[in-house]
C-alpha cells in the first residue's frame, strides 16, 4: 500500500454554504494525522494551472461561518478533455499529491473518477445546494439554501396576504425538486411544481387556487422548481384564469450564498473529517455520503451509478396540507 504523505483539496462546480467547513475539516484532520495538505484554488482549473498552496491550521481560521468557498470554484472545459486529464495528473506529480479530495456535485465526481482511472486516488465530498447526488441523503449547502428560500417565502406571504395576491416563486435545484418540495411544505404552498412529475397547469395549479378561494383563502403561493421554469408565464396564466393578481419571483443566486446553518457546518465538518479518515485507512476512490443518518463511504463508480428519486410521500403530504 502506497504511503500517503500529501493530500490536496479543491472545491468544484457551484459553490454551497458549508464548503468552507469541509475544507477546514480536511485541513485540520489532515494535519492532525501528520499529512501535508495543499489547497487548490478554482477547482480543476487551478490544478491545471498549478494554483496550489500549502494549507496550515491558520489558513482555515475564521472561515467556518462564511458562505461560498475560500478556495473558489470554476467549471473547467480544458480539464474535461483527455489532454486536460493527463495534464492534471502531471501537475499532481509536480506537487507530490498522493490523493485528491474533491468537494462538489456529481459533475465534479465524474471528473474525479476520470482521474482515478489514470491512477490518482480521489475522494468525493457531496457539496451542492440541490441535494441531487444519488448516493447520499444529504449534500452540503442544502439546508442553508432551504432556509434562505423559506425566509423569502415568509416575506412574500406577508405582502401576498396584504394585497390578496398569488405569488409564483421559482427556486433552484437544477433538474431536481428537493428544494422546491421541502420549501413548499414548510412554506405552506398551494401548489408545488417539480421536474420529476408531469403537471397539468389547470388541474395542479388553477383548481387548487380556485377551490382555496372558495374556502376563504386570501392569498396563494405556487412553488416552481427551476427544472420546470416558466414562473413568469405561469403567473400570467393564473392571473388570466382566476383574475387574482399574480406576481412571479425568481429567487436566483441569493439561494447559493449566506452564512451556513449549523447543519451545514456540522455536515461539512463530518464529511471532511471522514474523507481524510478514508485516506489514513488506505482506502481509494470513495465518495463520502450520509445514508440512514450515518456517515459512510462508497466506491466512486458505484456511487455514480446510483439513482435517487423524489420522495412521493412528501409530494402527497404537500397536497393534503395545502387544503
Ligand atoms: O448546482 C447548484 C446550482 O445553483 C443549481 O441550482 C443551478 O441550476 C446551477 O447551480 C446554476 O449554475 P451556474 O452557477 O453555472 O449559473
Amino acid at each position: 500500500m502506497k504511503q500517503i504523505n500529501t493530500i490536496a483539496v479543491l472545491t468544484s462546480g457551484g459553490d454551497a454554504p458549508g464548503m468552507n467547513a469541509a475544507v477546514r475539516a480536511v485541513v485540520r484532520t489532515g494535519i492532525y494525522n501528520g499529512l501535508k495538505v495543499l489547497g487548490i484554488y478554482k477547482g480543476y482549473e487551478g490544478l491545471l494551472n498549478g494554483d496550489i498552496e500549502e494549507m496550515t491550521l491558520r489558513s482555515v481560521g475564521d472561515i467556518i461561518q462564511r458562505g461560498g468557498t475560500i478556495l473558489q470554484t470554476a467549471r473547467s472545459k480544458e480539464f474535461n478533455t483527455p489532454q486536460g486529464l493527463e495534464k492534471a495528473i502531471s501537475m499532481a506529480k509536480v506537487f507530490g499529491i498522493d490523493a485528491l479530495i474533491v468537494i462538489g456535485g456529481d459533475g465534479s465526481f465524474r471528473g474525479a473518477k476520470d482521474l482515478s482511472q489514470l491512477g490518482m486516488n480521489v475522494i468525493g465530498i457531496p457539496g451542492t445546494i440541490d441535494n441531487d447526488i444519488s448516493c447520499t441523503d444529504y449534500t452540503i449547502g442544502y439546508d442553508t439554501a432551504m432556509n434562505t428560500v423559506l425566509d423569502a417565502i415568509d416575506k412574500i406571504r406577508d405582502t401576498s396576504y396584504s394585497h390578496e395576491r398569488c405569488s409564483v416563486l421559482e427556486v433552484m435545484g437544477r433538474n431536481a425538486g428537493w428544494i422546491a418540495v421541502n420549501c413548499g411544505i414548510a412554506g405552506g404552498a398551494e401548489a408545488i411544481i417539480l421536474p420529476e412529475k408531469e403537471f397539468d397547469i389547470d388541474k395542479d395549479i388553477i383548481i387548487p387556487i380556485v377551490e382555496g378561494r372558495n374556502r376563504g383563502k386570501k392569498h396563494y403561493l405556487v412553488i416552481v422548481a427551476e427544472g420546470v421554469g416558466g414562473a413568469v408565464e405561469i403567473a400570467k396564466y393564473i392571473e388570466e384564469k382566476t383574475e387574482i393578481t399574480t406576481r412571479a419571483t425568481i429567487l436566483g443566486y441569493i439561494q447559493r450564498g449566506g452564512s451556513p446553518t449549523i447543519t451545514d457546518r456540522v455536515m461539512g465538518s463530518r464529511f471532511g473529517a471522514r474523507a481524510v479518515q478514508c485516506l489514513v485507512e488506505g482506502k481509494k476512490n470513495r465518495v463520502i455520503a450520509l445514508r440512514d443518518n450515518k456517515i459512510v463511504d462508497i466506491d466512486i463508480t458505484e456511487a455514480l451509478n446510483m439513482t435517487k428519486t423524489i420522495d412521493n410521500e412528501l409530494i402527497a403530504l404537500s397536497k393534503i396540507l395545502a387544503l
